[in-house]
């Protein structure tokens, strides 16, 4: 079989990632012993995908990819963007970012905002890029308990309820993360292996 580095040791992701690639043996940095702090130093999701699935090829020689998401806010500037995990400061904390969000947020009527993730792959040498996105809009306050991050403050476009409102399933099925994912596994499915 096949085997491939996920760049990540998020077991959510990990689970998602697998279900959908059956023909690949999909294993984590956990797997292939790799707990280094690999940087994430760049100033866009294209940038950080690349640099975490280039460290664990160059490392490790293996075929490999990695994801970079975040949130972009019409408003604010595209912020938090890249910074979306440490919007409020360190340590990560989602409820303290989602408070800066409305804060920041507080009487502006344009509440446009997306969902970005973008894969990184680095299969036989060669870079490829998957992007993935929803569009969607900031809410006034939190509604839902299910998701993590900002989901209880986005609304995707189309309908009423936050992505913290929405069963995992029917989330993937529109989700950033769930695009870039599907356009990645139609890639390895092809004739590009
Ligand atoms: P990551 O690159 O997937 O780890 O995402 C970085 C940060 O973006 C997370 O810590 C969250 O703050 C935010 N984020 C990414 N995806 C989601 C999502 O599906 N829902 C809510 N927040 C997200």
């Amino acid at each position: 079989m096949n085997r491939i580095v996920f760049a990540t040791n998020n077991a959510h992701k990990l689970e998602e990632v697998r279900a959908l690639l059956p023909d690949y043996e999909v294993v984590s940095l956990a797997d292939i012993g790799c707990y280094d702090d690999i940087p994430e130093t760049a100033t866009t999701f294209y940038g950080n995908a690349a640099l975490k699935a280039n460290y664990v090829t160059t490392k490790y020689g293996l075929d490999c990819f990695s994801d970079d998401s975040g949130l972009e806010i019409d408003a604010l500037n595209g912020a938090p963007g890249v910074f979306s995990a440490r919007f409020a400061g360190e340590p990560v904390d989602h409820d303290n970012n989602i408070r800066k969000v409305l804060e920041e947020l507080k009487g502006v009527t344009n509440r446009n905002a997306r969902f970005i993730t973008v894969i990184a792959l680095i299969r036989n040498g060669e870079s490829y890029f998957f992007e993935g996105t929803v569009e969607g809009t900031i809410r006034t306050e939190k509604s839902g308990e299910g998701g993590f991050g900002y989901d209880p403050i986005f609304q995707p476009n189309g309908y009423d309820i936050t992505f913290a409102e929405m069963s995992q399933d029917k989330k993937s099925s529109i989700s950033h993360r769930g695009n870039a994912v599907k356009k990645l596994v139609q890639f390895l499915e092809s004739d590009h292996i």
